[in-house]
């Protein structure tokens, strides 16, 4: 077993990380049924997250947090559900890798997890919801 050292590598763990999430009972749904991610589409970009996280490079153009608040007002996302999320990241992880940076990205995924959280909360307790055009005002959401 090695450390998380290249691309490959990261490819490796989303493809085994989201093959686990798919399946999974408590969180799998929001996945396939209520935001119908595809592997093909999705990985790539996840791919270029990781890459940007764990090796500084300019990759994910993203907005994470806009993702996550737009997923959130179609079905709320519960604590329980992100600590899901973070267990079977770190344990796929871990039977995968081993290393400093393997544990500099189960830092950053438990991080990320909770600033998503404040982050959702913050703007369900400021009502962030759609107004009655069906408008979301989410920019708040852009300021991480
Ligand atoms: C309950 C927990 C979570 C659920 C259910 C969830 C679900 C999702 C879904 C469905 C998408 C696709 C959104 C779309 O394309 O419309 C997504 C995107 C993403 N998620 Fe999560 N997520 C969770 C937690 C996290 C955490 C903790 C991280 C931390 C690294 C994360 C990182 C990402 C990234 C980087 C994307 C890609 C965003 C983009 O399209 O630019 N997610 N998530």
């Amino acid at each position: 077993m090695h450390d998380i050292q290249n691309r490959t590598d990261i490819d490796h763990l989303v493809a085994t990380f989201y093959g686990r999430v798919f399946a999974d009972e408590q969180i799998g749904l929001v996945f396939t049924l209520v935001a119908r991610v595809t592997p093909e589409t999705h990985f790539p970009l996840l791919g270029d997250f990781w890459e940007t996280v764990l090796f500084g490079q300019n990759r994910y153009h993203g907005n994470v947090i806009l993702k996550h608040v737009e997923l959130h007002l179609k079905q709320a996302l519960q604590p329980a559900q992100f600590d899901r999320w973070v267990s079977l990241f770190c344990l796929t992880v871990d039977d995968l890798f081993i290393g400093t940076v393997a544990e500099t990205a189960k830092i950053r995924a438990r991080t990320m997890s909770m600033v998503l959280q404040a982050k959702l909360h913050t703007l369900t307790q400021s009502g962030t919801h759609p107004n009655a055009h069906g408008h979301v005002d989410t920019h708040d959401a852009l300021v991480l």
